[in-house]
C-alpha cells in the first residue's frame, strides 16, 4: 500500500488560525488539483465505515467498499476475526469478488483460479511450479487496517497520523454507550446514490445549523427551538428534541405521538434525534427507533457518492415498524430540501466571482472542518485558485504519490 504520511498538525483552535473567520473558498469545491491533494491527504489516510459486524455474522461473509480507485473487502475468517484486504488478486490484479456483499469459503480468482483463504493466505496456484518468482507466503492478499467501533467496521488505506475512530468519538462515548450499537442489525439494503456535488458540500451542509430554521419547516415543527450543534475536535454533535405540540403534518404528528418508548435509553434520549459527524466524510443519524450511517465518498472534483445503511435493535413491534416508516417519510422531505440547496451552492461555487465567504462564530462545525482542511492543504487559505499546475510542486515537496 502507499506509504504517504502527511506531517499532520491540526490547528487546535480558531485563535491559532488567521483564516478562521472564513469558510473554505469556492475554488476548493471544483478544482481538480485541489481534489487530488485532498484525496491523498484527507481521504486515503482516514477511516471509512464499511458495515456492521452483524453483516459478517458467519465465517466467509464479506462486504466491500469501493472508493478513490480502491476496492476493499472486509471478511470474517474461520477464526472469527474480521480482516480487510484489497480486492485485488496478487497474480494479474483481477478483482476477486464482484458486488457489495457475499459469502465465500475461499476466494477463488475468476481469471486463473488462484485461491486465497478468508484470512488472506494464498494457498492454491494451478501449475505452481511454472512461476519462478512465486512465493506463496509473499503473495497473500494485501492487508488493509481495520477498526471495530461499537460493532461498526472501519477500514483505512494508509496511516496519515489521524486518530482512531474510538479516539475521535471519545468525547461522545458516554452518550453512545446507551444505544447499544454493537447489538444492532441491518434493517435495510445498502443504498448508493450519485450526486453532482463536491463531497465537502455534503458534509458542510450536514452540520450547518443556520439553515435549519430557514429551509426545514418540518424540523422546526418537530424540534421547536431545541436544535443545537457542537464541535469536538474530530466529531461534531448535533441534536434536536421532539416537542410535544402536535405538528400539522401527518407523518410528523404520527411520529410525535406514536414513537414507542425505548426504555434502554435515558429519558432524554427517548425523544431525541442525535447526529454525529465524524472526520472527514461520514455521519451517524441516531434516533430512538433506528440509526443509520451515511458517508459521502468523493468520486471527482464535482461528484460524489452517498453510501448509507440503516440498523436497529431487534424489535418486531408493529408500532416500531410504523415509527420507522414515519421517520423515513420525515427525513425524505428533509433530504429533498437539502439536495435542492446544495446543488445550488455547488453551482455558485463554480462562479469565479465567489472567493470565500465569512462564517459566523456560531458555525462551529464549519469552522472546525475548514480549519483541519487548511492545516492539511495550506493553499485552501487562498480565496482564489493558484495558477494551474500549482499542486505538482506542493506534492513533490511533501512526498504525495498521486
Ligand atoms: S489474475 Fe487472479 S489468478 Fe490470475
Ligand atoms: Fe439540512
Amino acid at each position: 500500500m502507499a506509504d504517504f504520511a502527511p506531517a499532520f498538525q491540526d490547528i487546535a483552535s480558531d485563535a491559532a488560525d488567521p483564516d478562521a473567520d472564513f469558510g473554505l473558498p469556492g475554488w476548493t469545491y471544483r478544482d481538480p488539483e485541489f481534489y487530488r491533494l485532498e484525496i491523498e491527504r484527507i481521504i486515503r489516510p482516514s477511516w471509512q465505515i464499511v458495515c456492521h459486524a452483524s453483516d459478517l455474522a458467519e465465517p466467509g461473509q464479506w462486504r466491500s467498499i469501493d472508493y478513490i480507485g480502491e476496492s476493499v473487502i472486509v471478511v470474517r475468517g474461520e477464526d472469527g476475526a474480521i480482516r480487510a484486504f484489497t480486492n485485488v488478486c496478487r497474480h494479474r490484479a483481477m478483482r476477486l469478488v464482484e458486488g457489495h456483499s457475499g459469502c465465500a469459503r475461499k476466494f477463488v480468482c475468476p481469471y486463473h483460479a488462484w485461491t486465497f483463504e478468508t484470512d488472506g493466505r494464498l494457498t492454491g496456484v494451478p501449475m505452481k511450479a511454472d512461476y519462478p518468482a512465486l512465493v506463496l507466503a509473499d503473495h497473500g492478499l494485501a492487508l488493509v487496517a481495520v477498526e471495530l467501533w461499537h460493532g461498526f467496521v472501519f477500514v483505512r488505506l494508509t496511516d496519515g497520523g489521524f486518530p482512531s475512530v474510538a479516539e475521535m468519538m471519545a468525547p461522545v462515548e458516554a452518550e453512545v454507550a446507551a444505544y447499544r450499537f454493537a447489538e444492532m442489525q441491518r434493517i435495510g439494503d445498502l443504498r448508493l446514490r450519485q450526486r453532482a456535488l463536491n463531497w465537502k458540500n455534503l458534509g458542510d451542509n450536514y452540520s450547518d445549523n443556520l439553515h435549519i430554521p430557514v429551509a426545514h419547516d418540518g424540523l422546526v415543527r418537530i424540534f421547536g427551538k431545541s436544535y443545537e450543534i457542537g464541535a469536538h475536535r474530530w466529531v461534531d454533535r448535533l441534536k434536536g428534541d421532539l416537542v410535544d405540540r402536535p405538528s400539522g403534518n401527518f407523518w410528523e404528528r404520527f411520529y410525535q405521538t406514536h414513537l414507542p418508548d425505548a426504555p434502554h435509553l435515558p429519558p432524554v434520549g427517548r425523544r431525541r434525534w442525535l447526529y454525529y459527524k465524524l472526520w472527514p466524510n461520514m455521519a451517524f443519524d441516531i434516533y430512538a427507533d433506528q440509526i443509520d450511517f451515511m458517508q459521502w465518498i468523493p468520486t471527482g472534483p464535482t461528484t460524489c457518492e452517498l453510501r448509507e445503511m440503516a440498523y436497529a435493535l431487534p424489535d418486531d413491534r408493529r408500532a416500531m415498524k410504523l415509527a420507522r416508516y414515519a421517520n423515513c417519510r420525515i427525513n425524505r422531505v428533509v433530504n429533498r430540501e437539502d439536495t435542492w440547496l446544495i446543488e445550488r451552492v455547488q453551482a455558485g461555487m463554480a462562479s469565479h466571482s465567489y472567493g470565500a465567504g465569512p462564517i459566523a462564530r456560531s458555525e462551529v462545525c464549519l469552522r472546525s472542518f475548514a480549519r483541519k482542511v487548511r492545516s492539511l492543504i495550506p493553499e485552501a487559505r487562498r480565496h482564489q485558485p493558484p495558477p494551474p499546475g500549482w499542486s505538482a510542486q506542493t506534492m513533490a515537496m511533501t512526498g504525495d504519490h498521486a
